[in-house]
């Protein structure tokens, strides 16, 4: 006897079709159609007012689409609610905590909710607490966590009925840096164990090296999807750099504007911003020109690059 083959064994974790989104005049998702991977760690970014909460509450069915489709593992997120539900782990970007609940009454409460019965419940919240890093709290009051614990917390509670796919809304947002590198090392464990992640984020740099793939929205449509670390070249985004010389600043801009690795020279209070042509360059090129001109480089620092900065070019790139 044959097994059935799943159905929904090869379709992707989750896959939209021109998925919209309007608030009254507002078009706030615009026929986005979006393909994550099973196991990805999937970086999901753009500025404030992208569309990002939006997509992932239509994900996570909270919200219909105004038009489009949406599909988690194979799910339809407004005809298979129920299973969309079963299958995911929504972490929204704002929730209440109960301050005055022990931790593991918390999670006792939510394993309830979803029907886990009680004599494996235990068993379940000290698996989800160890793999938060929370193990020591199990007794302490919510509110006597740091924000950084309560946000673990959090992952912990969505986590307790084993979902597969995990949605989750600028989980490191309001962290410090310490806070923040400990709930990515918890995304990454997820990943090894085979759930598929989806974060947003409006902070570029953060997800460009915790995920394998990403996408950028901007104005509710999509502008890039891929891999994440073929991301800036694919844009053409050269590195910037702004330099700090003693010396004719006239002729180092000169001496820089001739060099074919350099884009783009501009002067500004005393300092000079050097553009290199992509992200492959060399930045040395910039600091042996001015050496070997003469000059005396007193200041090399690459500016991070924010996401306005790459819009901005993506968007020119289209119009010319
Ligand atoms: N309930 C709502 N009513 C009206 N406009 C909304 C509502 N929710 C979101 N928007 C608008 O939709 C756009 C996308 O918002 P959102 O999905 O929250 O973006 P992001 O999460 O990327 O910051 C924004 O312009 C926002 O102002
Ligand atoms: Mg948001």
């Amino acid at each position: 006897m044959s097994i059935p083959p799943d159905p929904n064994n090869n379709v992707p974790a989750v896959q939209t079709f021109a998925l919209t989104r309007v608030y009254g005049p507002m078009v706030a998702l615009n026929a986005l159609n979006l393909t994550v991977n099973r196991g990805d760690l999937f970086g999901f970014i753009g500025s404030n007012g992208a569309g990002k909460t939006t997509t992932l509450r239509i994900l996570a069915t909270f919200l219909a689409p105004s038009a489009g489709t949406a599909q988690v593992l194979g799910h339809d997120v407004v005809r298979d609610a129920d299973a969309v539900r079963h299958v995911i782990g929504y972490m929204p970007d704002f929730f209440g905590v109960y301050k005055d609940m022990e931790v593991t009454e918390y999670l006792d409460f939510f394993g309830a909710c979803y029907k886990i019965p009680s004599a494996q419940r235990e068993k379940t919240v000290n698996d989800v607490l160890e793999l938060v890093g929370l193990s020591e709290k199990k007794g302490a009051l919510i509110g006597a966590l740091s924000r950084g614990m309560q946000q673990r917390l959090g992952l912990a509670r969505v986590l307790i009925h084993d979902p597969q796919v995990l949605l989750l809304d600028e989980p490191a947002s309001g962290l410090d840096p310490r806070a923040r590198i400990e709930m990515m090392a918890i995304l990454q464990e997820l990943q090894k164990m085979g759930k598929t992640v989806i974060i947003s984020s409006h902070i570029l740099s953060e997800l460009e090296t915790l995920c394998n793939r990403v996408a950028i929205i901007e104005k509710g449509k999509l502008i890039y999807t891929g891999p994440a670390q073929g991301m800036r070249d694919q844009m053409a985004v050269g590195r910037v750099f702004w330099v700090k010389i003693i010396g004719d600043e006239t002729r180092a801009v000169e001496l820089l504007k001739a060099r074919p690795e350099v884009n783009q020279v501009e002067h500004t209070e005393g300092r000079l911003k050097v553009t290199l042509n992509d992200h492959e360059t060399d930045p040395g090129c910039v600091a042996e020109t001015l050496v070997h001109g003469g000059l005396k480089l007193i200041g090399l620092e690459e500016e991070e690059l924010g996401l306005e900065e790459v819009f901005m070019r993506v968007t020119r790139g289209e119009t010319q």
